[in-house]
């Protein structure tokens, strides 16, 4: 049965007891209205844990003043009908006053892997979430922490986190979602007008046609990024905030012969709705 809890103090305490008792947390940290990206980290969480747990909260901390917070889509019962359906044990939802109350002012920085791609696009956004992930452990008290690799620079700024301060927690990246046409699931998906939906795929094809090159052995950055921009550059209602190759663990800008796993990623503007989408090659 699917446990809800709102108070960070009752979450610490069940935690506690679970650990206490010899059991291991497993935890999947999201922002809400979930899809089957969210879903396969919960069922990948349930073979890793004795206690899955979810948290669902928007973090007012990782949007800009001009970003989507108040629009941001939300879905609770669906959230934890879904949450049921893959035998989650509990749901964290905290209010933000219960997050942030008054007089809080701390920030988690880690200004290396965040100053560029999406960092540089959205200042600040990083330290919103590296704050918000740290306290979210100290309440849910994880042995592992499940989060997609959709968010690859996200993913790598939590691993650096979780070692830097020591936490003993084990960071487990799941693999990106697409639909069977290759968009990438994303909460935001749902902002996307019919049309918008069909232009947002310039992403996932330029990706693809970077990797099928990748794939037949080119091993130069500029012709991979070449193949990956040809999709992109003047696709219709899609405006390119980055294209870029970069080291798949340090997130280095990668120029001349690939030699070690890369990463190519994207973010664009389709309409309204900023969508990120990447490829790891290796
Ligand atoms: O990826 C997300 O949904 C959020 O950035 C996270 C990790 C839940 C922190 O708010």
């Amino acid at each position: 049965m699917l446990e809800v809890v709102r108070d960070p103090a009752a979450m610490r305490a069940r935690a506690a007891a679970v650990r206490a008792a010899g059991g291991r947390i497993a935890f999947v940290p999201t922002m809400g209205f979930l899809h089957e990206g969210h879903l396969s980290l919960l069922r990948e969480g349930r073979r890793r844990g004795e206690l899955l747990v979810l948290s669902i909260f928007v973090n007012p901390l990782q949007f800009g003043p001009a970003e989507d917070l108040a629009r941001y889509p939300r879905d609770e019962q669906g959230d934890l009908d879904k949450a049921r359906s893959v035998g989650c044990d509990v749901a964290f939802c905290p209010s933000v006053e219960a997050m942030y109350p008054p007089g809080f002012q701390t920030r988690v920085e880690v200004p290396g892997l965040a100053a560029g791609l999406c960092g540089q696009v959205r200042p600040g956004h990083f330290a919103g979430v590296a704050t918000v992930v740290l306290k979210l452990c100290h309440i849910v008290q994880p042995h592992v922490l499940l989060l997609g690799e959709k968010d690859y620079q996200q993913l790598q700024i939590v691993r650096r986190m979780v070692a830097d301060l020591d936490l003993d927690i084990e960071v487990v990246g799941c693999p990106l979602v697409r639909e069977p046409d290759g968009l990438a699931l994303s909460s935001r998906n749902a902002y996307l007008s019919p049309q918008e939906r069909q232009q947002a795929l310039a992403l996932s094809r330029g990706l693809r046609a970077a990797e099928q090159r990748y794939r037949a052995g080119e091993r130069r950055a500029e012709e991979l990024l070449a193949a990956a921009r040809q999709e992109l550059i003047g696709a219709p209602g899609v405006v390119l905030q980055y294209l870029e190759l970069r080291d798949a663990a340090t997130l280095e800008p990668v120029a001349g012969e690939l030699d070690r796993a890369a990463v190519l990623a994207v973010a664009a503007l389709v309409g309204q709705t900023r969508l990120i989408d990447n490829v790891i090659l290796r």
